[in-house]
């Protein structure tokens, strides 16, 4: 069985998705940390309250990139974890993580990559115009939302399309989107 870190800097909604997942046995896999760069985030209470081990740090009490990745590598060796999950994790990940996780980081971004990357990819698809938009798992490499696609799904834009409302209906697919896509992977990789 996979040994799962998620990465996450915000609410949690998709860590809370993905741990009620494990729980309720439709998610092959143990959920062994939360890596999180931002203290005050509310993803450390719902980790808190899945009794799950939380490591929580400031960029800026590092000297670089490399400082605090190399801290948390040695949190996913304690834990003994073998794949990273970004679930709204707003930071590139570095070579150090790239080079000893290469090809078991994925990630999931509110657009149909290579579509609307970056930031805000809600507002960006509003802004834009588009009538479809999206949800897509990736792999992740060191650019900004650039690794291999693993699957995407569709999202309408409605007439009178609000912000809030497409952010539920994107928030709705990514929920199930990632259980299924982790599942999948995690058959046909072979662990
Ligand atoms: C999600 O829309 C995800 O696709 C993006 O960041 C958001 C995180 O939301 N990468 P939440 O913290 O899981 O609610």
């Amino acid at each position: 069985m996979r040994q799962i870190a998620i990465f996450a800097s915000g609410s949690g909604s998709n860590f809370q998705a993905l741990v009620d997942a494990v729980q309720g046995g439709t998610l092959k896999a143990n959920i062994r940390l939360l890596v999180c760069d931002q203290p005050g985030a509310f993803v450390i209470q719902r980790a808190q309250s899945a009794g799950i081990p939380v490591f929580a740090f400031r960029a800026k009490d590092y000297e670089d990139k490399q400082a605090f990745e190399r801290e948390i590598l040695h949190q996913l060796e304690l834990e003994g974890v073998d794949f990273i999950v970004l679930a709204g994790y707003m930071r590139l990940v570095g070579h150090t993580l790239l080079e000893s996780f290469g090809g078991r980081i994925v990630n999931i971004h509110p657009s149909l990559l290579p579509a609307f990357p970056g930031k805000d990819a809600i507002g960006q698809a509003l802004e834009a115009g588009v009538k479809i938009t999206g949800v897509t798992v990736h792999y992740v490499d060191a650019g900004m939302d650039t690794g291999e696609i693993i699957e995407q799904e569709i999202v309408r834009i409605s007439t009178g399309e609000t912000r809030d409302s497409l952010q539920e209906k994107i928030q709705h697919v990514e929920h199930y989107l990632y259980r299924t896509t982790l599942n999948h992977l995690f058959l046909t990789t072979g662990y």
